[in-house]
C-alpha cells in the first residue's frame, strides 16, 4: 500500500498515532544514577521495551519504530556493544516468540551486514516467523541511520534505473527505496532521556511528525510515560503547512 507523503498531501490524522517512533535514551545515566553498570541500564531498557510494545499495541497504534542500534553507536566500549549485542540475540529469540503469540509483526531495518551471522539469521527468522500477523508491527531500527537509508535507497533506485532522467526523480521514484516504505510516516517521534535531538534517525521521514522529548530515561518509560505523550499529541494542531483557519473549513484546504 503506498502512503500518502507529508510533502505531497495531506495524511489522514487519528486520536490514537498510527506510527510512533522512538528514541530510547537514558540508559547508562539510569544505571550510573543508581551506582550500577551501565549495562544494567540496558537490561532494564528492553523490560521498558516489552511494556511500550504491549501499551501500544492496546491502545491501536499500528507501526511502532524503536531506535535501538545507530551506526554511530559501534564507537562505545568494545565490551558495551557485544552486551548489546547479546541482549538484541536475547531479544529476537525470546521476546519474538511473545510478540508473535499477540500477532505483532517484527521487522528490523538498517545495515545488517555488521552483525554477525548468527544475529542476521535470528532477523530473517524473527521476521519470517511473524511475517502473517496483521496486529501492530514493531520495527526494530539497528545499525541504522538516516542518512545510511537515503543513500542506499539512491544506490537501489539508480541499480534499477541507471539511466535516470535526474528531473524524473521525485519523492514517488525514491522513497519506494527506503527501509521502511512498508509504513506511513511517524505521527509521534518520542526522545526520552531529556536531549532534544534527531541522531541521525529516520531524517526523511520525520518530516511533519510531531516531537515529544521527555527527561525520563528509557528504563522508567511505560505505559503511563507513553499516554502523556500522547496526551501532548492530541493536542497539537497538524496542519501540514496550510493555516488554522483552512484546517477549520476542510474542504477548502485541498492536498497539493
Ligand atoms: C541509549 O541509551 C540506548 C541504547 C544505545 C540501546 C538501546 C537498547 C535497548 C533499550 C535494549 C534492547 C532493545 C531491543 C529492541 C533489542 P544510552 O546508553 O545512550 O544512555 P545514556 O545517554 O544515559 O548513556
Amino acid at each position: 500500500m503506498q502512503h500518502i507523503s507529508s510533502t505531497l498531501g495531506v495524511p489522514d490524522t487519528s486520536y490514537v498515532p498510527r506510527h510512533v517512533a522512538i528514541i530510547m535514551d537514558g540508559n547508562g545515566r539510569w544505571a550510573t544514577q543508581r551506582h550500577l553498570p551501565r549495562v544494567a541500564g540496558h537490561s532494564r531498557g528492553l523490560d521498558a521495551v516489552r511494556a511500550v510494545v504491549e501499551a501500544c499495541a492496546a491502545r491501536g497504534v499500528q507501526f511502532l519504530t524503536l531506535f535501538a542500534f545507530s551506526s554511530e553507536n559501534w564507537r562505545r566500549p568494545a565490551d558495551e556493544v557485544s552486551f548489546l549485542m547479546r541482549l538484541f540475540m536475547t531479544a529476537l529469540r525470546r521476546e519474538v516468540i511473545k510478540m508473535h503469540a499477540n500477532n505483532i509483526r517484527v521487522r528490523v531495518v538498517g545495515d545488517l551486514s555488521r552483525f554477525s551471522p548468527r544475529i542476521q539469521q535470528l532477523i530473517l527468522d524473527a521476521e519470517a516467523r511473524t511475517a502473517g500477523n496483521t496486529g501492530l508491527t514493531v520495527t526494530i531500527a539497528a545499525n541504522y541511520g538516516g542518512r545510511w537509508d537515503l543513500l542506499q535507497a539512491m544506490r537501489k533506485m539508480l541499480a534499477r534505473s541507471p539511466m535516470l532522467d535526474p528531473d524524473a526523480i521525485d519523492e514517488s521514484v525514491l522513497a519506494p527505496h527506503l527501509a521502511m516504505s512498508y509504513a506511513p510516516e511517524p505521527d509521534l517521534f518520542i526522545r526520552t532521556g531529556g536531549e532534544q535531538r534527531i541522531s541521525n534517525f529516520l531524517l526523511w521521514q520525520l518530516a511533519y511528525s510531531e516531537l515529544y522529548f521527555t527527561d525520563t530515561y528509557w528504563p522508567d518509560f511505560d505505559a503511563a510515560e507513553l499516554d502523556k505523550a500522547f496526551a501532548s499529541y492530541r493536542q497539537r494542531e497538524r496542519r501540514f503547512g496550510r493555516t488554522s483557519a483552512q484546517l477549520l473549513a476542510p474542504g477548502l484546504s485541498g492536498t497539493a
